[in-house]
């Protein structure tokens, strides 16, 4: 059966310590709570991972990156690795975030060399799509997402493919406060699988963990959570407080 995942990705937002704390909270709240079912991964900062992979407890919360370096290593000023991360002890790592493909100018061609260095490393990418507000006004999102992925992890190999998840994340959805709806959350999803099951069999596809996310909060999870192809989400503002993450959490 595939995993059901809800993944934090706090962007840039908290200091080191803060991070630790809400690291902290967050593990001590699923330690109390039932959520065995659920693989909860944090994305934090780079500069976070060390001290937050101390401060949990590995059997109930992964760590994520939120981005790696396109090439493995040499005179890259400020860029991270991908071996760098895993050496943090983080196990994911969140890879073509809209954000990312918009403010700093990723492409296909540069999502291909992260994917392909976070597999080589060990690391779970969470390879991330969605479209733009126009582009679903126009009707033409199933278009877009399916080149998104054609040109990226769809030319991966089946075993590599099989390591990783997808999280579909509608541009105007995120940090709007507008989610898509319960009913178009799942068709993409159930059509992400589809193309999967097109591209690598549906044996593949079944097994493929497909997250949410865009303003996914304690309230509304439920009832995404509850649809066949939603297998969990990637959330960003509601991740920065336990109390709201947890919520997220126990939402299945
Ligand atoms: P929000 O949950 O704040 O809308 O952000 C979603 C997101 O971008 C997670 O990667």
């Amino acid at each position: 059966m595939r995993k059901k995942i809800v993944a934090g990705n706090w962007k840039c937002n908290t200091t080191v310590q803060e991070g630790v704390e809400l690291a902290k909270a967050v593990n001590e709240l699923v330690a109390k709570a039932d959520a065995k079912n659920v693989v909860v991964v944090l994305g934090t900062p780079f500069t976070h991972i060390t001290s937050v992979v101390s401060a949990v407890d590995a059997s109930l919360i992964n760590v994520a990156a939120q981005n790696c370096a396109a090439e493995a290593k040499g005179a890259f000023t400020g860029e991270v690795s991908a071996a760098m991360v895993k050496s943090t002890g983080a196990t994911h790592v969140i890879l073509g975030h809209s954000e990312r493909r918009e403010y700093y100018g990723e492409t296909s061609e540069i999502l291909n060399k992260k994917v392909a260095l976070a597999l080589a490393n060990g690391l779970t990418p969470i390879y991330c799509c969605g479209e733009a507000l126009s582009i679903r006004e126009a009707n033409e999102q199933n278009a877009y997402v399916k080149t998104q992925l054609e040109e990226t992890i769809f030319n991966l190999s089946v075993e590599d493919f099989s390591k990783l998840s997808i999280a579909y994340e509608p541009i105007w959805a995120i940090g709007t406060g507008v989610t898509a709806s319960t009913a178009q959350a799942q068709e993409m999803l159930a059509y992400i699988r589809g193309l999967i099951a097109d591209k690598f069999g549906k044996a593949v596809a079944e097994e493929t963990s497909i997250l949410y996310g865009g303003s996914c909060n304690a309230k509304n999870a439920p009832e995404l959570f509850s649809q066949p192809d939603i297998d969990g989400g990637l959330i960003g503002g509601a991740s920065l407080k336990a109390e709201d993450f947890l919520g997220i959490i126990t939402a299945y």
